[in-house]
């Protein structure tokens, strides 16, 4: 054996490089503020894998007022405005007319490829393909992670503060003991058949579209890459399933009244559970729960890597009050401040799943009381306004006006007519 032990150090120690994990270690470093992060996927991995597609304005902002915006505002595509299909009809839900804001129609891991560029480029310590990591002494104050680097040297991590943010099936969830919080959980009996296809775009806007044969999602990528999704059971096997019989699925839940989709080839093809998870507290010691270690929210309204934007802008705030004014004054209170946003995320996630899925019982009452909520949405600008101020995200919360965070927003706020 020639493995080997080794102690570092620094100020906060961040478990997973993920949305939350890397947007937090790059704002920290604009703060001056040191952080390690460490995830067990390889760097490939995480650059590859497709998750979903849509910023809320305020993520937007805060990467392109934080420098990591460049390609987004060139490649990514600003949506004023959505569509919710019913009775083969689109009806548009316009977000600038309602609220001002827009959405942005950029992948999740081309937002990493973003922050993991700018950190490396910042001289940032990345360490990816980490394993056996564990978390100690979260309620002393000298927490440790300890991990395994590829060439199996043992890393022992000390910090002030430990972030956790290694999604749902990370470490750090589970290191705040069962007797001190409250697991709220929700499972939705339903699943996402979510594909890539080599295709044109099928419409301008996305298409939320509710039928009787179940929900259908039509999002884009490129203007020669489509992703589309569509209501299946949570237990379905994707790989059993032939291209055609997915065009069939899809053409009978969208077509109809002129409208058709363009098809292509399909390159990629999974099924996505539907879930609702929130933990409380969301911090235990010196360990910040933040992201998806935090909390589930299942796909309908895009919520997921927003939320951990919002997250972590709040944290970096408390972070920026503790390191550079010594106060633990919004630590303190980090949890409760993000629990705000992230249940009203709940419930428009819930929402969104309750107005569009099919009700896998089959219930003749609900089918119409779902198409009466639609005509309520899409009748008036009253009935859109909640589903558009939600879908284009609230403004994220300041609470340190010294803060980089608040600096940054505070200036694309002035740009913005
Ligand atoms: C996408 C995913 C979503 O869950 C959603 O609500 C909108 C778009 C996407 O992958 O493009």
């Amino acid at each position: 054996m020639n493995a080997t032990n080794q102690s570092q150090r620094t100020q906060v120690a961040i478990i997973g490089a993920g949305p939350a994990g890397l947007m937090l270690s790059h704002l920290l470093s604009l703060s001056g503020i040191d952080s390690v992060v460490i995830d067990v996927r390889d760097r490939e991995t995480i650059e590859a894998t497709i998750r979903a597609g849509i910023l809320e304005q305020g993520t937007a902002d805060l990467m392109t007022s934080t420098g990591v915006g460049d390609r987004l505002l060139d490649e990514g595509q600003r949506h004023e405005g959505t569509y919710l299909r019913s009775r083969k009809e689109s009806r548009r839900i316009d977000f600038a007319a309602l609220t001002g804001r827009s959405v942005y129609l950029y992948p999740q891991h081309e937002v990493l490829k973003d922050l993991i560029g700018a950190r490396i480029a910042a001289g940032g310590d990345l360490r990816f393909g980490v394993h056996d990591v564990e978390v100690q002494g979260i309620t002393t104050d000298d927490p440790k992670v300890r991990f395994t680097e590829p060439d199996g040297t043992r890393v022992e991590l000390s910090s002030a503060v430990i972030a956790g943010c290694d999604g749902s099936q990370g470490v750090c969830r589970r290191a705040i003991p069962k007797d001190v919080r409250t697991d709220y959980f929700h499972a939705y009996p339903h699943g996402w058949f979510g594909i890539l296809t080599e295709a044109p775009p099928s419409s301008d806007e996305l298409i939320y579209s509710h039928s009787e044969h179940g929900f259908a999602l039509i999002s884009s990528r490129t203007p020669t890459l489509q992703r589309m999704y569509f209501q299946c059971d949570p237990g379905e096997d994707a790989s059993t399933w032939s291209d055609e019989r997915i065009w069939d699925e899809l053409r009978t839940r969208v077509n109809g009244n002129g409208f058709e989709l363009k098809e292509g080839p399909i390159t990629q093809r999974g099924v996505i559970p539907m879930r609702s998870y929130v933990i409380d507290p969301m911090s235990h010691g010196r360990l910040f729960l933040a992201g998806d270690a935090a909390h589930t929210v299942p796909p309908t309204g895009a919520k997921g890597m927003n939320l951990a934007v919002a997250d972590v802008a709040v944290l970096c705030q408390a972070l920026e009050r503790y390191f550079h004014q010594g106060s633990t004054e919004l630590l303190d209170v980090y949890g409760r401040t993000v629990a705000d946003r992230v249940w009203q995320a709940q419930h428009f996630s819930w929402w969104m799943t309750s107005m569009l899925h099919l009700d896998h019982k089959g219930d003749a009452f609900d089918h119409r009381r779902q198409l009466g909520e639609i005509d309520q949405i899409t009748g008036s600008p009253i009935g859109g306004a909640y589903l558009a101020d939600t879908y284009t995200g609230r403004p994220i919360a300041l609470t340190n006006p010294d803060s980089v965070v608040a600096e940054a927003l505070t200036r694309t706020a002035q740009r913005t007519p």
